[in-house]
C-alpha cells in the first residue's frame, strides 16, 4: 500500500483528481470504478472542472440501495447524475451502477459482474470508506473473496447514512454491492478518506490485520492500492514519518 498524506481535504481531493485526470488523458478508454458519499464531492467537482474529454470513459459504480429507483434523491444514480455524470460529456451507454429495482437481483448481480469482465476490468477504482471500514458496502465480515452480490447493512451504516434521507428510518437495509474480491480484481484502487471519524478505520486497514471485520485490510492483499488522506484520517497511523518520506523520495518516473 502506498500511503499519501495531505494537509487537509481539499489537497486530498486535489491529489486523487490528479491521479484520475493523468489516467483519462493517458487512457482516453479507461475504465473507472467510482463512488459514492461526501468523501468524494470535492473530488468530483475538481474533475468536473478540469474538463476532461469523457467520451471514451466506461463507468462502474460500487453500489446502489435495493428498493429506490434511479429518480429517488438518495439513489446512488441520483447522486452520480447530480454531481458527475450530467456536467461531463460520458456517454449514457458507458455508465454501470446497479439497479436497485431489478426483479431478480441475484441475476442481476451476476450479469454486472460479467459487464465488468467484457469492458476488460477497471483500471482505476474509487473507493471511500465508512467508519466500520466498509468499502462499497461490504460491512465488516463479508467474505474478503466475495463478488457482486446483496448485503444488509449494519445499524451503524444506516445511522451514518440517514443525514441524506432525513432520520435512519429510511435509509433501505438492503443493498446490491460489488464484493471485495471483486474490488481487488481491479488494477489499481485509490481510498480517499478525510475527517477525523475516519482515523480508527483507516489506521485498522493500513496498519492491522487483513481481516474482515475491517473489510478496507484486504486492500491489503492488492498489489496496487494508493490511500490518499488528509492529516485528521491519518491521525491514528503510527508510521506516518516513513510514509511521508517514501512520498518525498518518489523517483522521478513515479511522480504523480
Ligand atoms: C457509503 C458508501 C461508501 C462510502 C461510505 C462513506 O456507505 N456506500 O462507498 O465510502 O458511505 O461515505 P462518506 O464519504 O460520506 O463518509
Amino acid at each position: 500500500m502506498e500511503i499519501i498524506i495531505q494537509p487537509d481535504a481539499d489537497a486530498a481531493a486535489d491529489m486523487a483528481a490528479r491521479i484520475f485526470a493523468n489516467l483519462i488523458i493517458s487512457k482516453p478508454d479507461a475504465v473507472l470504478g467510482l463512488a459514492t458519499g461526501s468523501t468524494p464531492l470535492p473530488l468530483y467537482r475538481k474533475l468536473i472542472a478540469a474538463g476532461l474529454d469523457w467520451s471514451g470513459i466506461t463507468t462502474f459504480n460500487l453500489d446502489e440501495y435495493i428498493g429506490i429507483g434511479p429518480d429517488h434523491p438518495q439513489s446512488y444514480h441520483a447522486f452520480m447524475q447530480g454531481n458527475l455524470f450530467s456536467q461531463v460529456n460520458i456517454k449514457p451507454g458507458n455508465i454501470h451502477i446497479p439497479d436497485g429495482m431489478a426483479s431478480d437481483p441475484e441475476a442481476h448481480c451476476r450479469a454486472y459482474e460479467e459487464k465488468i469482465r467484457q469492458a476488460g476490468g477497471i483500471d482505476l477504482q474509487l473507493l471511500g470508506i465508512g467508519t466500520d471500514g466498509h468499502i462499497g458496502f461490504n460491512e465488516p465480515t463479508s467474505s474478503l473473496a466475495s463478488r457482486t452480490r446483496i448485503k444488509t447493512l449494519t445499524e451503524r451504516t444506516r445511522s451514518d447514512n440517514a443525514r441524506f434521507f432525513g432520520g435512519s428510518g429510511e435509509v433501505p437495509f438492503h443493498v446490491i454491492t460489488m464484493g471485495i474480491g471483486t474490488i481487488l480484481q481491479t488494477r489499481k484502487v485509490l481510498l480517499l478518506a478525510t475527517g477525523k471519524n475516519k482515523a480508527r478505520a483507516v489506521a485498522g486497514a493500513v496498519e492491522g490485520p487483513v481481516t474482515s471485520m475491517n473489510p478496507a485490510s484486504a486492500l491489503q492483499l492488492h498489489p496496487s492500492a494508493l490511500v490518499c488522506l488528509d492529516e485528521d484520517a491519518a491521525s491514528e497511523l503510527t508510521r506516518c514519518d516513513y510514509y511521508r518520506w517514501v512520498f518525498d523520495n518518489k523517483p522521478s518516473w513515479q511522480k504523480i
